[in-house]
């Protein structure tokens, strides 16, 4: 069935996050193509027009109109999330304690065969049916923050069998959900238990096996790597995201992280859509950045839970004319938030953004960082009617109210998909 045509009305603004074909970059982060008082005009799922009421009114004249009064609340495109790890099961909050109380590192977790790997361990015994359950639940709490659209790895298999298994859960959670899902292959995530001292013969598996059995049917259409010095190499990363260049997958890569390897600088070598992390980016990695279609991810989240992780340069970044997003990169270790929201205030708070930026970083630009910005990420005419009334009249308040979900609908193609019922502005 078609979905009605929609008039959003009675917005306190429609921030329209409008830009001209580009990721936001320098002064351009800072604005959000406020229009103040406007509605929105949308017709089988796409964005007519925002304007006036009238004018609204009068493009869908003669359609069968839902109305969706806004009640003096803000009106913005749906959050889009460029980095999640949400197929996994288990939780890991004794690390979580244990690094806090008693000082343990992330990284050694890691080494040491926890952490990380005892997330596979898990989520390797985890029935099929059941992953895909926990991955739907999870792709219901993104939606009810406000997130449309999410890119989301895999990672805790690590073997061919294990990342396929993940792919098909992930792809069967995806296919039932509202969200519209980008998918990418995490396979050189953590080395796997059975190659702990010696990544090589997985590297192999991955190109010769596991790339091909992904690319064939077009399974997934991104590629990641873990570079840090002792997990993944510069060079053993190059040569992965080179055959993942070759069989057309977009490339992705976890950057300068947890130490300064030139991670930024590989992902703009290899042309990745993104780099993410990036604690420890050196003036190289940010000039490169800055001169490449590359978007830099943020991610306060894990910079706030693991103790210890490195602020990145984000102002630095920002004024050299880097294209930075922001993402809340769930996942069981580093960063298990669900809510953009809730990342774009930690990063207002951490990088030292202001929340306008924050805000694009977490739209528009994070579409570009997953590759999904003609369709969604802003408001604008012919895109995808994604978009989010919030509890909220002026666009700070969507930092400055850190932790409470301000999002009163969830509109996804046209469709209210999530929400609850109207209170008034608080
Ligand atoms: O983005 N750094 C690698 N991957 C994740 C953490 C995953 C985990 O700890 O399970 C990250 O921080
Ligand atoms: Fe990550």
């Amino acid at each position: 069935m078609p979905a009605p045509s929609l008039l959003v009305r009675n917005a306190s603004s429609v921030l329209t996050l409008a830009s001209p074909g580009t990721p936001k970059r320098g002064a351009a982060l800072g604005d959000l193509g406020e229009v103040r008082g406007a509605s929105v005009a949308v017709r089988d799922g796409i964005v007519l027009a925002v304007g006036s009421e009238g004018e609204m009114s009068r493009l869908l004249d003669g359609d069968d109109v839902t109305v969706i009064d806004a009640d003096g609340g803000l009106v913005m495109p749906g959050f889009v999330d460029p980095h999640t790890h949400l197929v996994f099961a288990g939780t890991r909050a004794e690390e979580f304690e244990a690094r806090l109380v008693h000082g343990r590192d992330y990284l050694d977790f890691v080494t040491a065969g926890a952490g990380g790997l005892s997330t596979v361990a898990r989520t390797r015994q985890t029935p099929t049916d059941e992953l895909e359950s926990l991955i739907g639940v999870r792709l219901r709490r993104l939606l009810e923050h406000g997130t449309t659209t999410a890119e989301v790895k895999t990672g805790y298999g690590l073997s061919v069998e294990e990342e396929l298994r993940h792919v098909h859960a992930l792809r069967a959670a995806a296919e039932a959900s509202p969200i519209d899902v980008a998918l990418t292959l995490l396979a050189a995530h953590f080395r796997p238990p059975e190659h702990r001292d010696d990544p090589e013969p997985w590297i192999e598996e991955i190109v010769d096996r596991l790339l091909p059995a992904v690319t064939g049917p077009r399974l997934v259409s991104g590629f990641d790597v873990f570079c840090e010095p002792g997990i993944y190499s510069i060079d053993q990363c190059r040569r992965l995201l080179m055959a993942a260049h070759g069989r057309g997958l977009a490339r992705h890569v976890h950057a300068d992280q947890l130490s300064a390897s030139g991670g930024a600088e590989l992902a703009v070598e290899v042309g990745a859509r993104s780099a993410d992390h990036l604690g420890h980016v050196s003036d190289a990695g940010i000039t490169a950045l800055a001169g490449s279609a590359t978007v830099a991810v943020l991610i306060p989240g894990s910079v706030f839970f693991v103790p210890g992780e490195q602020v990145p340069p984000a102002r630095r970044m920002i004024d050299a004319g880097v294209a930075i997003a922001v993402s809340s990169d769930y996942n069981p270790g580093s960063s298990p938030i669900v809510s953009q929201a809730m990342a774009l205030s930690l990063a207002t708070v951490l990088f030292h953004l202001s929340v306008a930026e924050a805000i694009s970083a977490a739209t528009i630009n994070a579409a570009w960082a997953a590759g999904v910005h003609d369709r969604v990420g802003s408001l604008e005419a012919g895109k995808q009617a994604d978009l989010l009334v919030l509890e909220a009249s002026d666009h700070r308040e969507i930092a400055y109210r850190f932790g409470e979900n301000l999002v009163r609908q969830v509109i996804k193609k046209g469709r209210v998909v999530a929400g609850r019922p109207i209170v008034g502005p608080l």
